[in-house]
């Protein structure tokens, strides 16, 4: 390659560092739990919860928790359900606010139908509403195809707590 392509490459990726610095985006990535007796049919290769680098996450009510996954898909999927549960005493509770299209929130490149190999970076903002009870409970996130298989489920700690 020229050095002036090389150049400009290097311009263009410090220029999407800076971004990546002043935006949204989280760059520690959190260890999250995979779903019990569910076998996931994509790789979770990273997933980013705010500026939480362990669990359990604080999650302040009346703000937004940045939540991204990078995923690694082993098929076609043509949709992608989008379902995020808090466990309450063992038992799902559905957190509202979540876009059910998670084909939608794709921020990287690539885009629905995916196909195997595809890498993919998925991302939301989680809102707290200020009604949710201030507890320390496990909150499930997870995926599912247009068949209804789990192509993605993982749980974290997460603490909910006053703004
Ligand atoms: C939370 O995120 C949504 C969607 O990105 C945005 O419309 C809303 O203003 C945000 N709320 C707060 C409190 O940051």
């Amino acid at each position: 390659m020229k050095k002036s392509v090389l150049l400009l490459l290097a311009l263009v990726y410090s220029i999407g560092e800076l971004e990546f610095v002043n935006c949204r985006i989280p760059d520690t990535p959190v260890t999250v739990r995979p779903c019990p007796g569910v076998e996931s049919k994509a790789t979770l290769v990273a997933v980013f919860i705010g500026s939480c680098t362990e669990a359990p996450c604080i999650f302040r009510k009346g703000q937004n928790v940045t939540m991204e996954m990078d995923i690694d898909f082993h098929q076609t999927v043509n949709r992608l359900q989008a379902e995020l549960y808090a466990l309450v005493f063992g038992a799902p509770v559905k957190w509202d606010g979540v876009n059910p299209e998670g084909c939608d929130d794709i921020v990287s490149i690539g885009e629905c139908p995916l196909e195997a190999g595809d890498y993919i970076t998925y991302g939301v903002d989680l809102y707290v509403s200020p009604s949710y009870p201030t507890v320390t409970a496990d909150v499930r996130y997870q995926l599912l195809d247009e068949n209804g298989d789990t192509q993605i489920c993982w749980i974290v700690r997460a603490q909910v707590r006053p703004a």
